[in-house]
Formats: C-alpha cells, structure tokens, sequence
C-alpha cells in the first residue's frame, strides 16, 4: 500500500515537471516568436532586420565584451585610458599596502616616448637625502600660499562628482596636506568641512561667482575669498578633454542643491560657455588676473591646454611689456589626454597637445622670456604614477595635479559612465543607492595614502638619479625613447620651440 502510494507521488511529480517543462518551453518559444516578428519589422538596425532573435546576442556581446575584456583578456599593459598596471599601483598605494613587485618590469620599455632616468653612478644614502620643501605661489598677492606637497587634487566639480566623492576627496587631502582644486562647480559645504587647502576654480561659466549674464559678481568672489582655506584661485580657460568647449553636466546629474551652488536652475543641463564672455583677448585676460587678485587678495592663477606654443609667446611677451605685475601667478597646463565627466568623442581624442610636450615647450618659453621664476608651473594629464610626476617634475612643472588617479583612490573601475548618473562605485553619480557604495570613512584614508605613495616613490626616483628632493630633478636626468630605439636626453630634444 504505502509502496503504491511513493508511485503515484512520483508519477504525480514526474507529471507535473513535464507540464512545467512544456510550459517554459511554450513560453520560450512565444517570446522567440515576438522577438522575431520584432526584429523583422524594425526598420533602424540591419543586422536584427537580416538576422532577427540571433542578432540581438552582437549587441549583448559588444556591451559584456568591454567589461570581460578588463577582467579576462587585456594584458597588464594594453588598456586605455588607464591600463591594470597603472591602476592596481593606485589600489595597492591606496590601501597603504607594499608597492614593491617581484621578478621584472612588464613594461616595455622600447615604446617610442618611454621616459628613462638616468641613474646616479653615486646616489645619496638615506640620511644624505631630505623631503620636497613647500614653494610659495604668488610672492606679490596680500596673502600668498606656501603649498606644501608637489602631488595635489586637479580639479572636479560637485555636480560631475558626488557629495561623498567630495567629502572623502577633501577630508583626504586634509589628511595628506595637499590642495584639493573645486573644479568649475562652485564651492561646497563638502569641500569645506575637512579644513583642507582648496584652490578654487572659476570655470567659463563662473559658477558660484556669476551675475545672470555670465560676467563676474564681485561680491559673490569676495565671499569666496573670505573663507581663509580658499587660498588660490583659478581661472579655467580650457581643459585638456574639451579645449575650445565649455563644461557639460547633463540635467538628470543637476539636482536642487548643485543649482543652488551654481546659480543655475535645477533638472536642466549644466552647459557653461567655450570661453569666459569678458575674456576675448590677451589683455582682457591679464585685466582679470589682476581685478580677481586684488579683490580676493589671494594668488590667481589659470588652467589652459596647449595647442600650439605662439599664443602663449605673445602672452608672455604682452606680460613682460606691462610689467610682472599683472602675469598669473601660476600657469596649469592639461595636457590633451586629460579626462572629463562628459565631452564631445572629436575633442577628447583629437584636440589639444599631450603634456609630454606641451610642459618641456612651455617651459622653454618661459625661461626664454624670462618669466620663469614668476609664473609657477602645475602640470596635469594621467600623471597617476610616480614615473609620471617624476617626469613632470623634471620637465619643469613645479608641481602635479591629478584627477583620475584620485578617483581610482576612490575605488573608481574604469566604467566609463562618468557622463550618466549611474556610475556603479558611487564617484559620479547622485542616486542615493549607488553613492551607498562610497564610505567615506574608509575612502578619505585611501585618498591621502595615495598622495603620500605618490610623493614617497618620486622621492625615491629623485634620489636614484642622484638629487636630494624632486625639485632637484632636471631634463637632463630623463632619456626618452626614440623611434629607432634609442634614447636622448630629454634637455635635447625640445630645442625648437617654433614650430
Ligand atoms: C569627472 C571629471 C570631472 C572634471 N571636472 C573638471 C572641472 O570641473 N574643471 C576642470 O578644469 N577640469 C575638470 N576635469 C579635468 C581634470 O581636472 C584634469 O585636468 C584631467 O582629467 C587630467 O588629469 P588626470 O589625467 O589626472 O585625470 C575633470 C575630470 C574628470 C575625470
């Protein structure tokens, strides 16, 4: 009895999971159906039109291929922007860990531009070697800044990056003793709380310091300038992702708050202009280094791209006629491989000089002309590892900014989504869900043990080419790499500046 019962469970069991089979099957089969006629009918993709149902897995593969291709099939060296090696550095500097490797280098080093330095046949030992000391920016403003660290925060705006992005970005600047800049979205609460040093940026649009019509509000500035961790200001006349365009935060990213800051309406796109619409010339622009320094009393200084070096002759020559007073105090140069929240495919990749070029030429210029020692040097564009600051230094930039390599501090993973509102680690979006991702508590300490990974390690290459601080450092102690596989010294190649 109870045996006969145990079949007609199973029988009852077998039958219902055949039923069940036969109708997923059905179903399946319904959806395939609707997906063909679909695809058929559609009229705006050929490949689903020619090959319906099949065709859709082309796009599923393309989009899964970008991220499978990070984890599983791109060598250590091959991506871009930022390949594994130059990012796992910044993980392993962020969390404080070990940055040494074992074995040999997997770079190839017969890259054409690959920079080398030169070795000291006696470097100095430990107690003979010291840390970079502070440099001051603007000796002539009322109150001129003593910045301590060469490695500081480029800028990004509270708008393209998110409340906590900000907040652990500013409390670890704080932490590091370096400058965090404000990008051209105005000041924050968020900026301020940590008591870091900040150096604000006025963008085209002049957020946080505008009139309606996009001129300058003095007062709104004097505000600005009033706060005494404000101890720089910034004038971005252009950025090496979009030279010639101006800022583009897209409406779902422009909450209430980011509009208030801004002076802008909520919701709808954040588009500041290609230029500032007071600044259309050389001496418009000296007139406004000048008239922001005197009512902020702090250093001014500016953010350009370099396209090619006769503008800037002209600038430098226009300065050195009306006399040093009026030259910005410092000088940012993006190089044309900077990043952004969101810029058009064409500027990003084709517009505006790398920096590996642009810094030694302006350099020369500004020895040439005789400007050196009053226009301090900053230089930014994916100079996210020690190699890299220490070859800005030594090309002439008294001191880096970076942008990205702070965000991958942060935990950023390369999604590419800084122009939406969905950014999967919390860095650039304002979903409230996805920010829960971003603990500030823990990423602030990952922000400042960057910046510190960062300084200990050009320190290191600083003295292995036989100088005591960066600073030190000069072109002749960089080789680059040349076409025929040979290197040359780097103070020899960049002696024509016009062309
Ligand atoms: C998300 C994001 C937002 C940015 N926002 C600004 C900005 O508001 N103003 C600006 O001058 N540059 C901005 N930049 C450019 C950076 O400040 C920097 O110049 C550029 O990315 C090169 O540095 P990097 O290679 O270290 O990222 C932004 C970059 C990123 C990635």
């Amino acid at each position: 009895m109870e045996m006969e019962r145990m079949i007609d469970w199973a029988a009852l069991a077998l039958q219902t999971l055949a039923l069940a089979f036969v109708f997923i099957l059905g179903v399946a089969a319904a959806v395939v159906v609707i997906l063909f006629i679909i695809d058929r009918t559609q009229t705006g993709d050929a490949i689903r039109r020619n090959y319906p149902v099949i065709g859709r897995f082309r796009h599923l593969f393309t989009t899964l291929g970008e991220f499978f291709r990070q984890y599983f099939f791109a060598m250590d060296r091959e991506e871009m922007p930022f390949n594994r090696a130059q990012r796992d550095w910044v993980t392993r500097a962020a969390r404080g860990e070990s940055n040494t490797i074992a074995f040999g280098s997997t770079r190839n080093l017969n890259i054409v531009g690959t920079p080398i330095f030169v070795n000291a046949p006696f470097p100095p030992l430990d107690d003979q070697v010291g840390s970079t000391e502070p440099m001051l920016i603007g000796p002539g403003a009322r109150h001129p800044y003593r910045a301590p660290s060469i490695f500081n925060i480029s800028g990004m705006s509270y708008g393209a990056l998110s409340r906590p992005a900000i907040e652990a970005l500013s409390r670890g600047a704080a932490e590091a003793g370096i400058w965090l800049n404000t990008g051209e979205g105005g000041l924050s609460p968020y900026h301020l709380a940590s008591g870091c040093d900040i150096v604000f940026q006025i963008g085209t649009a002049k957020y946080g310091v505008r009139n309606d019509d996009g001129t300058l509000n003095e007062e709104k500035l004097r505000t600005i300038a009033a706060y005494p961790q404000v101890r720089m200001f910034e004038i971005k006349m252009a950025q090496g992702a979009k030279p010639g365009k101006g800022g583009i935060l897209p409406g779902a990213k422009v909450t209430p708050e980011i509009a208030a800051i801004r002076g802008i309406p909520a919701g709808q796109p954040s588009l500041s202009p290609n230029r500032h619409v007071d600044i259309a010339n050389i001496d418009e622009f000296l007139d406004m280094v000048v008239r922001i320094r005197e009512i902020t009393g702090k250093p001014v200084g500016f953010k350009t791209v370099i396209g090619s070096v006769e503008p800037f002759r002209a600038l430098f020559t226009r300065i050195k006629e009306r006399g040093e007073d009026c030259a910005p105090d410092f000088m940012t140069i993006d190089g044309g491989e900077g990043g952004t929240g969101a810029s058009p495919m064409p500027l990003m990749d084709l517009v505006g000089m790398p920096v590996r070029e642009a810094l030694p030429r302006i350099t020369s210029l500004l020895n040439e002309i005789g400007l050196r020692g009053r226009i301090r040097l900053v230089a930014s564009g994916k100079l996210v590892n020690p190699g890299d600051v220490a070859w800005a230094i030594a090309a002439g930039a008294d001191f880096v900014t970076c942008a990205r390599g702070f965000m991958f501090s942060l935990g950023c993973i390369q999604a590419l989504k800084c122009n939406r509102n969905t950014c999967p680690t919390g860095i650039t979006t304002h979903d409230p869900r996805l920010q829960k991702g971003l603990v500030v508590e823990d990423k602030f300490k990952k922000v400042a043990n960057y910046a510190k990974g960062i300084i200990k390690d050009v320190e290191t290459i600083a003295h292995s080419v036989g100088v005591s601080e960066p600073r030190q450092m000069r072109r002749k102690h960089v080789r680059i790499v040349q076409d025929d596989g040979t290197s040359r010294r780097m103070d020899r190649i960049f002696e024509d500046l016009t062309d």
